[in-house]
């Protein structure tokens, strides 16, 4: 290659870069637009109907119009956050911690749901970790996505199990559930933002695929791993993060 044609090389190199960066930022905007109108339509279809008398002005109606725009207050947050965290705009404020008092506190904040929607808790918590450095209000959010998620994706009657434990140098946290399971085709996909698996976008009450974007980028962060898996399909899930336990 002579200098021009690396010249027309790299040209084209850049010019396909920015053909795809201006590809996914228009599939973002088209991602976000998706998720917003669904709650948004929800609720002009609740007001409608009582503006028309279809509907009667019950405390239900309330709840449900009451109910769709806190979702779209959550998709907001989330979407925010999710920027944040996909530029790398935030920084860690690290300091000792105890992980396992960090899953008590999630533990103890879901445990209302869980009992409501009668799904069984448990947990062994491994008593010799040493404090972490780690940023607590993020491993709280990872720790809330991870438990939210086994919480959602599991019925009524199953269970959820937190673990934590020591692997030479790092802490290793595994939530397990009895829940919907995720087919193996899918588990490389499920950090993607907005992706869903089949079975739980067919659910009305699913979420909006941003969570575990979020948990993966929060971990990779402090230098840690996340994965999951799974045996299938309605056989439940395996979700774990490592936290390095410091030099
Ligand atoms: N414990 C689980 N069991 C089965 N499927 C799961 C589990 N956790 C995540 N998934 C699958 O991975 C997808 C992505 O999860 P993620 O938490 O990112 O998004 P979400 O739960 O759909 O929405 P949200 O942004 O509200 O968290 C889910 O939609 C679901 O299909
Ligand atoms: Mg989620």
């Amino acid at each position: 290659l002579d200098e021009l044609d690396q010249l027309a090389l790299s040209f084209n190199q850049m010019a396909d870069k920015l053909e795809k960066t201006e590809f996914m930022r228009r599939q973002l905007l088209g991602d976000v637009s998706h998720e917003l109108r669904t709650p948004l339509t929800a609720i002009k279809g609740y007001m409608e109907g009582l503006m028309d008398g279809v509907m009667s002005a019950t405390p239900e109606t309330y709840q449900q119009v009451f109910a769709e725009a806190d979702r779209l207050q959550r998709l907001v947050n989330d979407l925010q956050e999710l920027s944040r965290v996909e530029a790398g705009a935030f920084s860690l404020d690290l300091k000792p911690v105890s992980i396992n008092n960090l899953i008590e506190t999630v533990a103890s904040h879901l445990g209302r749901q869980f009992e409501e929607k009668g799904i069984h808790l448990q947990m062994k918590l491994d008593d010799n970790l040493p404090e972490l450095a780690v940023d607590p209000d993020r491993i709280l959010q990872v720790l809330t996505n991870l438990i939210g998620n086994a919480l959602q994706y599991t019925q009524p009657g199953g269970s959820v199990y937190i673990h934590s434990t020591r692997n030479q140098n790092e802490a290793v946290i595994t939530v397990t559930d009895t829940g919907i399971g995720i087919a193996p085709d899918q588990l490389p996909y499920i950090y993607k933002r907005f992706y869903r698996t089949d079975k739980s976008r067919s659910r009305t009450s699913g979420g909006s695929g941003i969570g575990l974007t979020i948990a993966q980028a929060l971990v990779k962060a402090h230098r840690g791993r996340i994965w999951a898996e799974s045996q299938g399909e309605g056989k439940g899930s395996a979700f774990h993060f490592t936290l390095p336990l410091g030099s």
